[in-house]
């Protein structure tokens, strides 16, 4: 799908041929003396459009426009919530087998946050899985053409927002593909492929390496299938090689059946997407191969299964990590925390100015923010903030948590120096805790993603986040250097 930003406000949009026009109406419209704006201001003045979000007012062929079909579509205030909205119900509206080229025009001058909001839900109300149909049907729509009268001013963020687009819905893809056609070697392989990308390259290991690297506890989840792990690291070099990078550690738990200590069956299968922490790495790299900021940034990914053969770690077991620390496994199924402490120790090799990890870690988490925000946790308030404002920007919104070590306490443990779970109060709190104790030699923040890395029922599908946080965090740190 191609996005492009064109100078033009409704009178260019009545002339551009295009399936569909999409004409995004403010409370506030002031109206021009071109046809299509009196149009706009006659439903309004007759009621027949209402410019609260989401009301729209479908026409077929009007002669004040160039497409078969139009829809006003009240955006209310005009802010980001507002727009996406409305661009969703409007698209879902013209969307047929015969959109091809859709034009969303702003009837007013259009705000930064609402430009980027009509991209990313575009590019939303079109995704469509096909990977794994016999007859894909996929999304027919192949050009966006955006129209604001004041392009140029928001250029900058509409390149962002179309980075982002690419990067989520790679994040999206893969995420979304069932554990049998995104196994950790297939992850890798995505990995070399986008290796193939401008500053961007890639190295995948395998078993052998990993052992010698002492990553026990990654080791010990990974025992349990017989698909062999991989340990995946990605560098973007966007800027001098001496220029410390941020750090990128996702969880690639290709499936989580939660080994001996089974999970229940109902809803198992969503545990395919228990590497969207990974995923949204890949996505990552993909929008800075797009954005190309001058930083660099390295992505870890610890990739593999957690599942119950005659290996398989036991309860009780203790294994000794990367960092030397030994870990007792209570729970087999808090896996993520076990792949992620020793990809925290792999970090520090790159002295990084920071490192964020991405996971879907706990089912607590869920339980704490939903499927709204994700959770941030952090013992730096600056990293903290600026993942915070990030996640703003992109309205891709986490929350902070907090990481006091009174929540330590449940990790004690007489046969390890520390176990893998501390019960069930605070869950999400005291995995986090678990992560801190690999992570006390650089910045370091945490995304529990369990809630908003995809969403259940009727509408089951990976949602693309956070990589649109991730993007806007990193563009930051470009600008602050
Ligand atoms: N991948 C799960 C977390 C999860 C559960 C994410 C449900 C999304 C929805 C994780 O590996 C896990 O199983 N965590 C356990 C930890 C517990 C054993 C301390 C959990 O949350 O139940
Ligand atoms: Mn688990
Ligand atoms: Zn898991």
């Amino acid at each position: 799908m191609n996005f492009e930003l064109k100078p033009m406000g409704l009178v260019g949009a009545s002339t551009e041929k295009c399936d569909a026009l999409i004409v995004l109406v403010p409370q506030d419209f002031k109206g021009g003396k071109d046809d299509l704006s009196v149009l706009v201001a006659q439903a309004i003045k007759s009621a027949d459009l209402e410019t609260k979000t989401g009301k729209l007012l479908p026409l077929y062929r009007p002669v004040q426009a160039n497409a078969a079909r139009v829809v006003l579509a009240g955006v209310g205030s005009g802010s980001a919530r507002d727009v996406r909205a409305a661009v969703i119900a409007a698209v879902a509206s013209v969307k047929t087998a015969s959109l091809k080229k859709l034009m969303v025009c702003f009837a007013a001058p259009a705000r930064e946050e609402a430009v980027r909001a009509v991209v990313t839900a575009v590019a939303e109300a079109t995704y469509v899985y096909t990977h794994t149909k016999s007859k894909p049907e996929g999304r027919t729509l192949s050009k966006v053409l955006v129209g604001a009268s004041n392009a140029t001013e928001v250029q900058a963020t509409f390149d962002r927002a179309v980075g982002i687009v690419a990067g989520s819905e790679l994040a999206k893809e893969w995420a979304n593909r069932p554990a049998n056609h995104a196994t950790p070697t297939l992850l890798g392989k995505a990995a070399q492929e986008l290796a193939k990308l401008p500053k961007i390259s890639c190295e995948v290991l395998g078993p052998k390496e990993v052992a010698k690297l002492g990553m026990g506890s990654f080791m010990a989840v990974a025992q349990g299938s017989d698909q062999p792990l991989r340990f995946i690291v990605l560098h973007y070099n966007g800027a001098a090689k001496l220029q410390a990078p941020t750090v990128l550690v996702g969880k690639g738990i290709t499936f989580d059946c939660g080994g001996i200590s089974i999970k229940p069956a109902p809803e198992m299968d969503e545990m395919k997407f228990d590497m969207s922490g990974a995923a949204s790495v890949l996505g990552t790299f993909r929008a800075l191969a797009a954005l190309k900021p001058a930083i660099n940034v390295v992505g870890l990914i610890a990739a593999c299964e957690n599942l119950i053969n005659g290996q398989a770690a036991k309860p009780g077991d203790v294994v000794t990590s990367m960092s030397g620390q030994t870990i007792e496994i209570l729970n087999t199924d808090a896996e993520g925390r076990l792949v992620l402490c020793d990809a925290l120790t792999y970090a520090e090799r790159f002295k990084p100015t920071a490192v964020v990890d991405i996971a879907t870690l706990t089912g607590a988490c869920v339980i704490a923010l939903g499927g709204v925000r994700s959770g941030l946790f952090s013992t730096q308030d600056a990293l903290a903030d600026a993942l915070f404002a990030a996640g703003d920007a992109a309205q891709d919104l986490c929350w902070r948590m907090p990481l006091d070590d009174e929540y330590a306490e449940g990790l004690k443990t007489t046969f390890a120096d520390i176990a893998n779970v501390g019960g069930r109060a605070g869950g999400s709190i005291t995995a986090a805790k678990f992560l801190q104790r690999f992570a006390e030699k650089f910045p370091w923040a945490h995304l529990d993603i369990a809630g908003t890395a995809w969403k259940s029922g009727a509408a089951k599908g990976a949602t693309g986040r956070p990589v649109g946080l991730l993007v806007e965090y990193l563009l930051g740190q470009a600008r602050n250097t």
